[in-house]
């Protein structure tokens, strides 16, 4: 492996000493992080009240997956800005002494939905695939937690289903919901049918409000009662088809009759002396992430000093080359073929890092998809910084993990909630190229690959990661929301792990970066880099920005060296861990 010389004259002297690990005025001191810890069984989700409801699980003999079940359909209750059942996601299941299984229940295309839906007759890119009927995929969370309970659950499904009918039939608000649904109201406003129920009496809820969600409560007996059935058949299939001729969306009967979700083999690979198991095709996450931690093991990381600008450098082309790769080649593998395997190949990370100098950034503009395959050009950015996907990770007493990642794409979706069903539709549409060249609404230029087609499901960045030591033991479950920053916040959680040999809760805590290769422009968390650090990054000549909010919001489980466990929120979310052993029972 080569080794890393320090960076030119630029920066020289400055180098050795300008780590700026936790720099001054940093918002989630070491010290102000609270992991919880426990020896048998840990819940790690974005919602308090949703991480109690897992915990109960646990503690009444549910296994994780059954406590995976309830935290997704409670999320969809009380964090209806991003927990669902009109979306998707993706779940990690590592059973004890067993392999790892990832389950796909990403949304998918319409069979009537064409490549260039969202344009207008001159080829330009018209919005509908974020707000409105047209941005909706055809939900697959309902077919997952089904896929999911059938192979692995213990507890009985409908009992897994009644804490989020409880919690729908009325919700006493929470700070967290109650600062969500004021922070978005103005939009909620636009669907009347969302207001109604998300913004009763016509304003948002306060805390100690009982939010009464009756439809929801109504779909989510059906789905109780007739399993997957009382989703993609019968009385709400039939809401979602009336809700979709009204308002010109194209899910169909058929659409969701058709619907299923897909056991595929999880990606794995090996960072230094761990296993990282991942998500595969058509998560971009897995390939991105092992491209960028392959690139990195070639550079002694902890030597050069954490966030120093030369550990900085490094880690930014390596996300550069990972994303330009991630964007161009990347998608759904049941309907192009993709260079996966090459791309997490030791081989090709070392063609990649003989790329990187050791004192300047290569300009994107120079960066190129290095699989040697035809790519669309990119051109245009944008980008955003608000949280509105949800992780949740799991871990039971047989040492069972499950790490799911779920989301309606941006807050509430594409903002519809379904009349008669009482709950909203995701707009994952605009997760594939809509018009090849331009930015979506987390600023990724996306290739061809990743065109819109009937059935083929949008390429995303969602990524439950598991992370093995050698002898295959747990060490840690997490994931995050974020649009693309989730590859780079998981890809950091790992090295702060592996390289710098932090606790979950240091890991967590510390400033995190992000870059997408376009724009080039390397972002960091605001105070979260030191000026010293900045300046010689600069000198380098990399753009830096700060981000306005924070990125990310992990949800972490990691295992202790004496076998206990340790759980960790994300303090940037407001997330909940629990240890399912200390607490009282909350259900009855
Ligand atoms: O699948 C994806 O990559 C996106 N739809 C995820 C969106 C997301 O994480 C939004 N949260 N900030």
């Amino acid at each position: 492996m080569m080794g890393c010389s320090g960076l030119g004259q630029q920066v020289d002297s400055a180098l050795e000493t300008d780590s700026s690990a936790w720099p001054d005025g940093w918002a989630f001191p070491k010290d102000r992080i609270s992991s919880v810890f426990g020896r048998e069984a840990m819940v790690s989700t974005t919602d308090r009240v949703a991480t109690e409801m897992g915990a109960e699980i646990l503690r009444r003999g549910g296994n994780a997956v059954d406590a995976a079940v309830a935290i997704q359909f409670a999320l969809a209750v009380v964090n209806p800005e991003a927990g669902n059942i009109g979306g998707g996601g993706f779940m990690l299941i590592k059973m004890t002494n067993g392999p790892a299984y990832a389950l796909d229940f990403r949304e998918k295309a319409p069979l009537s939905a064409h490549r260039n839906m969202y344009l207008d007759m001159k080829g330009k890119l018209t919005n509908p695939s974020v707000v409105g009927h047209l941005a909706a995929g055809v939900p697959g969370s309902v077919a997952g937690m089904w896929a999911a309970h059938k192979r692995f659950g213990k507890l009985p499904w409908p009992e897994l289903i009644q804490p989020a009918v409880n919690l729908a039939e009325g919700l006493v608000v929470h700070e967290r919901l109650a600062q969500s649904l004021r922070k978005h109201a103005p939009q909620l406003q636009q669907y009347s049918g969302t207001a109604s129920v998300l913004l009763p009496h016509g304003r948002p809820p306060r805390v100690g409000d009982r939010l009464i969600q009756r439809d929801l409560a109504e779909t989510l007996r059906r789905i109780a009662l007739e399993g997957k059935n009382g989703f993609y058949q019968g009385r709400t299939a039939h809401l979602i088809d009336s809700e979709m001729r009204r308002g010109g969306g194209l899910i169909g009967l058929e659409d969701l009759a058709r619907y299923r979700a897909v056991w595929r083999k999880p990606l794995t690979f090996q960072y230094r002396s761990y296993d990282v198991i991942t998500m595969p095709p058509p998560s971009s996450g897995g390939a991105a992430m092992a491209e960028i931690l392959n690139i990195l093991e070639g550079y002694d990381l902890k030597a050069l000093g954490y966030h120093s600008s030369a550990h900085v450098h490094y880690w930014t082309e390596a996300v550069k080359r990972g994303f330009a790769d991630r964007n161009a080649y990347l998608a759904d593998p049941d309907f192009v073929s993709l260079p996966t395997e090459r791309m997490i190949s030791d081989s090709y990370a070392d063609i990649r890092r003989a790329e990187i100098g050791s004192d300047r950034p290569t300009p994107s503009d120079r960066v190129h998809p290095g699989l040697g395959l035809p790519v669309q050009s990119n051109l245009d950015h944008r980008a955003n910084d608000r949280q509105h996907t949800t992780h949740y990770s799991v871990v039971d007493k047989k040492g069972n993990a499950v790490a799911v990642t779920t989301t309606l794409n941006t807050l509430y979706g594409n903002r519809v909630m379904v009349a008669g069903a009482g709950f909203l539709l995701n707009n994952e549409m605009d997760d594939f190229t809509s018009s090849p060249g331009k930015a979506n609404y987390f600023g990724l230029i996306q290739g061809e690959a990743n065109a819109i087609g009937p059935e083929k499901r949008m390429l995303s960045s969602m990524s439950p990661t598991l992370l093995l030591d050698r002898a295959g033991r747990l060490k840690l479950v997490t994931g995050t929301p974020g649009g693309p920053t989730i590859i780079t916040t998981m890809a950091q959680i790992i090295s702060n792990i592996v390289d710098f040999d932090m606790d979950a809760g240091s890991a967590t805590a510390a400033p995190r970066l992000h870059h997408q290769h376009r724009p080039d422009v390397l972002r960091y968390e605001r105070d979260g880099l030191s000026p010293m650090v900045l300046d010689n990054l600069q000198r380098m000549g990399y753009s830096v920005q700060a981000w306005p909010g924070y990125q990310g919001d992990t949800q972490s489980i990691i295992s202790l060296p004496d076998q206990g466990l340790s759980g960790v929120a994300d303090p940037r979310g407001g997330g909940s861990a629990l240890n399912a052993d200390d607490t009282r029972p909350v259900l009855r």
